[in-house]
Formats: C-alpha cells, structure tokens, sequence
C-alpha cells in the first residue's frame, strides 16, 4: 500500500514539474534601497503597482469573473486579493489550498500580478477569519479583556498557540507558492489586515498584565527610538509605564501585536522570502490622539518604529487612506514616506485624485473595493491606461528624484512645482474643484492633477488632466527670454513616448498647453535666450 501510494505520489509530482516547468522561473520579487529610494524589484526592474483591491469575500469562483473583468476594465496591472486562513485550515493541520491555485491560474491567464493579503488572526482587529475550530475554542484562543473587564472582539496576541498555529498555516502558504509560482505572479504578501484593536487600548487579561509589568525590550530601549517615542533618549530600563508613561498601554500593544506578526511573517520568510508587509487603520494624522480613538496596536504612523524594531521580517508598514480632506490625505502620505520606510497605499477610499501624490513618492496605490465600485466608466481606468505603458520608467524615475507631483486643492486651483531651472505654474481647470466629468465618465467628476517627470533641466514629460501650464524662469534662466522649443501631445508604448502630434499656435500661445478632463501626457522643451545688451 505505502509503495503504491509513493508511486502515485511520484507520478502526481512529476506532472506538478511538467506544469510548472512551463512556467518561466523569474527572479524573487524584492524591496531595495539605493540612493535612499525605494524600489520594488519584480523580474529584475522597478515595478510600479497600478493596484486595485478587491472586497474582501471576492474570493470565491462565484465572484472570481466579475473581479477580472473590472482590473481589465480599469487598466490595472496588480490585484490585491484576500486569502482566507478559515477556508485553506478548514481542518486543524491540513492545507487546503484550492483557493490559491485557482489565483495563480487566472491572474497568469489576466497577464495581472497578484498581492496577497493573509486574512488570518487579525482583520481589521477581530478573529473572525480564523478557522471555525479555533472560534470554537475561545478558552484556548482568546481574546481581549478590556480594563474594565469586558471582552472585546479582537484576539489577544499573548496567545502563543494561535500564534504558532497561524505561522505554521502562513508557512505553508509560502510554500505552497514557492513550489507552484516559479514566475511569481504573486510579488507581495499582505500579513494580516489591520491588525490591533478597537474599544480597548491593549489587553489587560492576566498574561498581559504579567508581561506589561516586566522591563520594555531592549530592542526599544534605543536613544533614536525613544526619542520618536516621546520618552527620555537616556533611559536605560524600566517597566512601560515607567519609560512611557500615559503612552505605555498603546506602544506595550503594538509591540505585542507587532512581535506576533513578525513571528508569522518569519515563518513565511524562511521558506520564501517574498516582500511582506502590514497594514495600517490609521489615526489621525494632525491631531496625536490617545489610542482610545483610534485602532491601538496596529502600525498607526506614532508606533512605524516599534514595527521596525519588533518585526524586521516585515519590509513595510502600510497606511490605508480613509480619511478625507486634502490635509489629513496629503499627511498620512507624508508620515508614512519615510527614510525607513517605503510608500505604498494599499487601500484608498478616494478613487484617483490623490494618485501622483501617492506615485510620486511610493510604490503603488490601490483603491479599494474596486469589484463594487470601480468600472471602465471612473477616472482612474483613464488614468491607468496613461500610466500603464511608462510603469516601469515611472518606478524607476522615482527612484532616480525625477517626479514632482500636484493636484486641484480644496482650497486653491493653482500650485506651483519648482523643477530647478523652471517654475511650472499650474492652473487647474475649470477651477472650480469636481466639476468636470472626463470624457466617457458618465457625470463621475475628475479633479485636476499632474505628475510631472525632469528628463533634463529643460525638458519635462507631464501626465495629468484638468490642468493648464506655463513656467517661469528660475536658477541659471532668471530674467531670460523664454519660450517652448517643442510641445508634444502623445503616449507611451511599452515604456517609449509615442508622439501623436505637436501642440503649436492656439494650443501653445496662451501661456502655455492645457490638457483637458481627458487625461493625457505631454513632453515638454523649453529654452530660454540670453537678452542682448
Ligand atoms: C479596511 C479593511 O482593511 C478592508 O478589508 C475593508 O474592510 C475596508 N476597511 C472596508 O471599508
């Protein structure tokens, strides 16, 4: 029986090999760092993720067509699509992943690359995707107790059966993706979704309270990272409370939370080292609110260090962008683009007006929700078939500081973007913020914005809609005549500006181009003439 068997196994696996050896083996994606840019790496050049995430209970073949259909439409390049731990460890130790393969099978069919998200002990700070075997022992897995002892909806990470039985479930998903994605159609693995939680600051249950009074690690105890912290840099040791004071219960739990992940992450990490990442329910941005008002112990933008500390298998910490108003958007980019930590925009309510905010500074963006909302009728497909073609020259300028980018304010529809030897003076048209539905897009407003790309001190790609330019005279051109050399209007084919005609007369003479609701890219010459004495 065992040698049949073995046989059968051998004959199954050689069909795995055939497979699989018709597809490419590519080299591992990964997240590099030069010249302080980031840069993510996907068969061998800079990938710039035109994302779109899907909902979360998408997943499934009843739901699978619809969600191609709308990455075709929207002219996408990388669906962010749930995994659910419930489903592939339907019984305790035995891996299912039918779910996985069917991905794989599609997106190579789609020509789309897939991020992950590993929907397992944490989403959006409750268990509710753990396997119903371990809902079902709740003694076992436990969760949160709130000061005042209440249970609250959200695992404890003191639980370090759950911990390993999530690692170990996690792993063999690495696996499973190391033996039968050879071409890496997957390129990133969201660990966890929003992880931390809601209505109590930390867990105040006996493990916890037993840990919260021992010494904070040593790995926090870092002049640098205290000092992020608000502590004294000179501290050499002591309980939370006394390093943290008012703040120890929310970094006690982001450290709890954070080594939890890193522990699930390492596992994965060991058998196949794609970029992993977590993401973020954020707080807000301005205001440096107690953790009661916001989602404690995920990676919130005021705990990015203890992340960096507690999970190194973790290459970034991810902000989801809910909040509205250009201020609280434009901040969370901000505090999130770090010297020590990537950008990337993994879910976003807003559908496209930030987006060269995001692309300018970070590795991709993704709306969520796309399979509810998004259709070939929304702004962001025309601006995804613009940037689709130039997404590895984008990527990679970005990493070279050739990208500036600016967008029709709330407040104000003229910005300013200094290019070093020029000013570009944008005017955002009409001026009037939202109401200018691009062409083709059944009434749904498209807001003025530009990404503009300094080939050379006098030359300029510019990517944009809704926007009029003119430039003035800076640096070596001060008090110099000015005018266009050449104004083209065009398109990127695989990565190479196509030239569709030249913009001269009408279309130059006021001051400069315009390019309509319909998004579009232009390069741009300009030279200036020494005056004569
Ligand atoms: C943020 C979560 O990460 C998503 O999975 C989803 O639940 C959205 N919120 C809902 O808007």
């Amino acid at each position: 029986m065992k040698k049949v068997f073995s046989l059968l196994a051998g004959i199954f696996a050689l069909g795995a090999i055939n497979a699989s050896a018709q597809i490419k083996e590519t080299p591992l994606p990964e997240l590099v760092q030069e010249n302080g840019h980031f840069s993510l790496i996907v068969d061998g050049s800079p990938y710039l993720i035109l994302g779109g995430q899907c909902g979360n209970s998408s997943n499934w073949p009843a739901t699978l067509d619809g969600v191609w259909h709308t990455m075709k439409e929207m002219n996408a390049n990388t669906l962010e699509i749930p995994v659910y731990w419930e489903e592939i460890e339907r019984v305790r130790g035995q891996y299912d992943f039918t779910s996985v393969q069917r991905l794989l099978d599609q997106a190579r069919e789609q020509d789309l690359r897939l991020i992950l998200l590993w929907f397992a002990t944490w989403k959006n700070g409750s268990n509710h995707y753990m396997p119903e075997w371990m809902k079902l022992d709740s003694k076992t897995f436990y969760n949160v107790t709130s000061k005042d002892g209440r249970p609250i909806d959200s695992p404890s990470p003191h639980v370090s059966e759950a911990m390993d039985l999530d690692a170990k479930a996690f792993a063999a998903l690495m696996r499973y993706l190391k033996e039968n994605d050879p071409c890496h159609t997957v390129i990133m693995v969201q660990v966890e979704n929003e992880p931390g939680t809601w209505d109590s600051v930390r867990d105040y249950g006996k493990t916890a309270e037993k840990l919260f009074n021992k010494d904070v690690p040593a790995a926090l105890m870092k002049p640098e990272i205290l000092k992020e912290l608000g502590a004294d840099p000179k501290a050499k040791r002591g309980s939370w409370s006394e390093v943290f004071g008012e703040r120890a219960d929310e970094y006690f739990h982001a450290w709890s939370v954070a080594s939890y992940i890193n522990n699930v992450a390492e596992a994965g990490q060991k058998v196949n080292p794609l970029p992993m990442y977590v993401n973020a329910a954020l707080r807000d941005p301005i205001t440096n609110p107690m953790a009661d008002q916001y989602e404690s112990g995920g990676p919130t933008d005021n705990v990015i260090c203890i992340y960096k500390a507690a999970a190194p298998a973790i290459c970034l910490c991810a902000p989801d962008i809910y909040q509205s108003g250009d201020e609280k958007y434009t901040a969370s980019i901000k505090l999130y683009d770090r010297k020590d930590n990537a950008l990337m925009v993994p879910e976003s309510s807003n559908v496209n007006l930030y987006l060269y905010e995001v692309l300018s500074r970070g590795l991709g963006f993704a709306p969520f929700g796309v399979d509810g909302r998004v259709n070939a009728q929304t702004p962001i497909s025309l601006d995804y078939a613009i940037l689709a073609p130039a997404a590895s020259q984008i990527a990679k300028w970005r990493t070279e500081g050739r990208l500036f980018s600016a967008f029709e304010n709330e407040s104000h529809d003229s910005e300013e973007i200094d290019l070093g030897s020029w000013k570009a003076l944008l005017t955002f048209s009409p001026g009037h913020r939202g109401t200018a539905p691009a062409k083709g897009t059944k009434g749904i407003p498209s807001v003025g914005k530009v990404m503009m790309v300094k080939l050379a001190e006098d030359e300029f790609y510019a990517f944009g809609n809704n926007v009029h330019f003119t430039f003035e005279p800076l640096g070596k051109n001060v008090g110099k005549a000015w005018h266009y050399l050449v104004v083209e209007e065009g398109h990127f084919e695989e990565g190479e500006f196509v030239r569709d005609r030249i913009l001269n007369g009408d279309q130059t003479d006021w001051g400069g181009p315009t390019i309509s609701s319909q998004p579009q890219v232009l390069h741009i010459k300009l030279y200036s003439r020494t005056p004569i004495k």
